[in-house]
C-alpha cells in the first residue's frame, strides 16, 4: 500500500501534474475513477506571492477531491518558502516541488529540471520550504541533466536528507524532454538508495504497465500523466470504451465539471483542449476533433456532443 508521511492511499496510481490539464475538474474525474491522489498543475511561486488572479484560481479545490497535492515551481529559496506558506493556507494534503520540468520558460529562470544541475540551491529550496510548512513535502525529479550527468540517486538522497516525504522520478533526462523512452533502472537505483517512498513515472499507459514498473523497480507508487488524458477510465483498470456513445458520456461529465468549476470565459478554450483527447483513438477522429475545435460557442459544442451520444 502506498503511504506518504501519515497519508495512506487505497491505490498506488497517482495522476501526474500536467500544466493545462490537471485542474479541479479533471482531478475530480480521475479521483472518481480511482486515482490515489492527483497533483495540480505547476503553480508559480511568484504568482502566489503576488497573488496573481490566474495563479490563485489554480488553488480551487473541494473536499471531494482530497487527498490532493499542489505543485510549486520556482528557483528562489525565500520566495519558494513564502509561496509554500500561502499554498498551505489553502489546505492541500501535500506540497510537491517541481524539479523536473524541461520547458524553456521554466528552466531559463533556473527552475524545474534546471535545479538538478544545482543541487545546493535545490537543497536550500527544499529545506526552507520544509522548515516553514507542516504538510508533507514531496519532490518530482528527472534522471539528470543528460546521459553524461545522471545524478538522480545522489539528488534523491539529498531530498531525503532534507526531510521530504517522498520523491517522484520521471526516468528521462532533462535533455530528452518527452521523447525517447524511460530508463526504469534509474527508478530501481533510486529506490535502493533511499527509504522514503519512491514514485516511478514515465510512459505508463495502463495499470498493468504500472504494476510491471513496480515489480521491476520496487517503486512504491506510479504516477501517470499523458496516458490519463481523455482517458480517466485508466485509473479503474478498465480499457477505454470502444463506442462513441460511452466515450461521450464521460466527456460530457467532464464538460459539466468544467462548467461548474472554471470561470465562464475560460471554459470554451479548456474544454476544446480536453475534449479532443477523448476522441484521439477513434476511427474518423481527425474530423471529430476538427469539429470540436471549430465549435464557436459552448452550446454549439454541447450540441455536437449530444449528436455523438
Ligand atoms: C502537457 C504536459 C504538461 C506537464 N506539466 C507538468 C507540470 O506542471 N509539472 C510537472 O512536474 N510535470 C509536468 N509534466 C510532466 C508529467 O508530469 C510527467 O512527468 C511526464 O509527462 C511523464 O509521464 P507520462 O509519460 O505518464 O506522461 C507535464 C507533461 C505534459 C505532457
Amino acid at each position: 500500500m502506498l503511504r506518504i508521511a501519515q497519508l495512506q492511499f487505497s491505490s498506488p496510481f497517482v495522476l501526474a501534474p500536467l500544466a493545462g490539464y490537471t485542474d479541479l475538474p479533471f482531478r475530480l474525474l480521475c479521483r472518481r475513477y480511482g486515482a490515489a491522489y492527483c497533483v495540480s498543475e505547476m503553480i508559480s511561486c511568484h504568482g502566489l506571492v503576488y497573488l496573481h488572479s490566474n495563479t490563485v484560481r489554480m488553488l480551487n479545490s473541494i473536499p471531494e477531491e482530497k487527498p490532493v497535492s499542489f505543485q510549486l515551481f520556482g528557483a528562489e529559496p525565500d520566495i519558494m518558502a513564502e509561496a509554500a506558506v500561502i499554498l498551505e493556507s489553502y489546505q492541500p494534503d501535500m506540497i510537491d516541488i517541481n524539479m523536473g520540468c524541461p520547458v524553456k520558460k521554466v528552466t531559463k529562470r533556473g527552475a524545474g529540471a534546471a535545479l538538478m544541475t544545482r543541487p545546493d540551491l535545490a537543497e536550500e529550496i527544499i529545506s526552507k520550504i520544509i522548515k516553514k510548512v507542516s504538510l508533507p513535502v514531496t519532490v518530482k525529479i528527472r534522471s539528470g541533466k543528460d546521459q553524461q550527468n545522471i545524478n538522480s540517486v545522489e539528488f534523491a538522497k539529498m531530498i531525503e536528507g532534507c526531510g521530504a516525504a517522498a520523491v517522484t522520478v520521471h526516468a528521462r533526462t532533462w535533455a530528452q524532454g518527452f521523447s525517447g523512452t524511460i530508463t526504469p533502472d534509474i527508478i530501481r537505483r533510486v529506490k535502493e538508495a533511499v527509504t522514503i517512498p519512491v514514485i516511478g513515472n514515465g510512459d505508463i499507459l495502463s495499470l498493468q504497465d504500472g504494476r510491471t514498473l513496480m515489480s521491476d523497480t520496487g517503486c512504491d507508487g506510479v504516477m501517470i500523466g499523458r496516458g490519463a488524458l481523455g482517458n480517466p477510465w485508466l485509473f479503474s483498470d478498465t480499457e477505454r470504451p470502444k463506442s462513441l456513445a460511452a466515450i461521450t458520456e464521460v466527456a460530457k461529465q467532464h464538460l459539466q465539471l468544467m462548467e461548474q468549476f472554471l470561470p465562464a470565459e475560460k471554459v470554451l478554450g479548456y474544454v476544446k483542449n480536453q475534449m479532443c483527447r477523448y476522441y484521439k483513438a477513434l476511427p474518423g477522429c481527425s474530423s471529430l476533433r476538427r469539429q470540436i475545435f471549430d465549435a464557436p460557442t459552448l452550446s454549439a459544442l454541447k450540441g455536437l456532443l449530444t449528436e455523438m451520444e
